[in-house]
C-alpha cells in the first residue's frame, strides 16, 4: 500500500518566526516523523518572484529559509525536501494550467486583492496567476493532502477547479486534494496584537527562530500588554499562549493563576517567555549556523531532493503531455 501524498510548501521572504514555525513548520515536521505520509517540502522561490525582493535578497533568502527547514527538523531521509525551481516540471504544469483557467475565477482570489492592494506599484501578472502555479505544485506530485493555514483554502479549492477543468478537457488525470487543517494556534504581532505576527509588519512584530536570548529578551520587553482592558487584553492572551507553547506546563499554570487573580506582573512573564523561547530553538540555531556555513553540504542536500522529485515530476509530465497531444 502506498501511502498518502502530503505536499506543502514556503516562499523564502524572511526568516523563519514563531508564527510560522507554530503555524505550520512543527507540524510539518510531526506529519513527517509519524511515517505515515509520503512528504514533499519545498522552498516556493519562484512564487516569490511575484514580490519586491532583490536578486540578491532571494538568492540569499532561499539558502538560509532552507538551512532553517533542515534545523528546525525536516529531515531528508524522510520526506523530499526541495527548490521549486529546480525542478521544472513546476513551470510546464503551470502553462498547461494557465490555458484552462478562467481569469475571472483568479480575479476573485481574496489574497490576489490583498497583495495588489499592499504593491499597488507591482502588481504583476503573477500576482493573478500565482495560484495556478500553486495547483501545479501540488498535482505534479499527486498531492493528497495540503497542510496549509486558513489563508490558502481558497487556493486550494481552485487547485481542486483546474484539475477537474483539465480533466474535462483532456480526460480523468487529476484526482481531488484535501486540505490538512490541524489545529494550529494563531500568533498575533508583539507591537499589534490584533494582527497576525507576520514579518511585513515590522521586525519587532515578530521573533524569528534564529533571535539570541538578548534579541527575545528585548523584543518582549517592548510587547503589547494591558493597556487598560486588564487580563483580556489581546498582547497578554498572545504572551500566555506563547508560554503554553515553549514554556513547562507549571510555570504556565502559575502565570496564567496570577493573571485571573490580578496579581501577574508583565515583566516576569516576560522574562520567563523569554527563557522558555530561547531554550527551545537553542539547537536549531546550532544548527542553522552549521548547515550556513557549509553551504557545499546544503546544496548537496538539496540537489538530492531536487532529483527525486524530478522523478515524479517527469512521469506526470510525461502523461500530461501525452494527455494534452504535444511531444
Ligand atoms: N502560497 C503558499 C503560501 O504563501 C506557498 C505555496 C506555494 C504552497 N505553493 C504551494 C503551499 C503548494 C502549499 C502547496 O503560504
Amino acid at each position: 500500500m502506498s501511502k498518502p501524498v502530503i505536499i506543502s510548501g514556503i516562499q523564502p521572504t524572511g526568516n523563519l518566526h514563531i508564527g510560522n514555525y507554530l503555524g505550520a513548520v512543527k507540524n510539518w515536521v510531526e506529519l513527517q516523523n509519524s511515517g505515515k505520509y509520503e512528504m514533499y517540502i519545498f522552498i516556493a522561490d519562484l512564487h516569490s518572484l511575484t514580490g519586491t525582493q532583490t536578486a540578491e535578497e532571494r538568492g540569499k533568502q532561499i539558502k538560509i529559509t532552507a538551512a532553517e527547514l533542515l534545523a528546525a527538523g525536516i529531515d531528508p531521509k524522510k520526506t523530499t525536501f526541495f527548490v521549486q525551481s529546480e525542478v521544472d516540471g513546476h513551470t510546464e504544469l503551470n502553462w498547461v494550467f494557465n490555458t484552462v483557467t478562467h481569469v475571472a475565477e483568479l480575479e476573485r482570489m481574496t489574497q490576489f486583492k490583498d497583495k495588489s492592494a499592499h504593491q499597488e506599484k507591482n502588481i504583476n501578472a503573477g500576482l493573478l496567476t500565482y495560484p495556478i502555479l500553486q495547483a501545479a505544485d501540488i498535482l505534479l506530485y499527486k498531492g493528497e493532502m495540503v497542510p496549509i493555514g486558513q489563508d490558502q483554502i481558497q487556493h486550494l479549492e481552485l487547485t481542486n477547479d483546474i484539475g477537474r477543468w483539465f480533466n474535462n478537457r483532456y480526460g480523468v488525470f487529476f484526482s481531488e486534494v484535501k486540505p490538512l487543517l490541524t489545529k494550529i494556534p494563531k500568533v498575533m504581532s508583539l507591537l499589534e496584537p490584533t494582527k497576525k505576527m507576520s514579518k511585513s509588519l515590522g521586525q519587532g512584530h515578530v521573533v524569528e527562530l534564529a533571535d539570541e536570548s538578548e534579541v527575545i529578551e528585548a523584543k518582549l520587553k517592548k510587547a503589547v500588554t494591558a493597556t487598560e482592558g486588564g487580563a483580556d487584553a489581546p498582547g497578554v492572551q498572545n504572551l500566555l499562549l506563547l508560554l503554553k507553547e515553549f514554556s513547562d506546563a507549571k510555570v504556565h499554570t502559575k502565570f496564567t493563576e496570577d493573571e485571573k487573580n490580578g496579581t501577574i506582573r508583565y515583566g516576569d512573564l516576560k522574562t520567563a517567555l523569554a527563557e522558555a523561547i530561547s531554550k527551545a530553538f537553542t539547537d536549531f540555531r546550532k544548527k542553522r549556523a552549521e548547515y550556513l556555513t557549509d553551504e557545499k553540504k546544503l546544496q548537496k542536500v538539496l540537489d538530492q531532493g531536487a532529483k527525486s522529485a524530478k522523478k515524479v515530476a517527469d512521469q506526470t509530465m510525461a502523461e500530461v503531455r501525452r494527455l494534452v497531444g504535444i511531444k
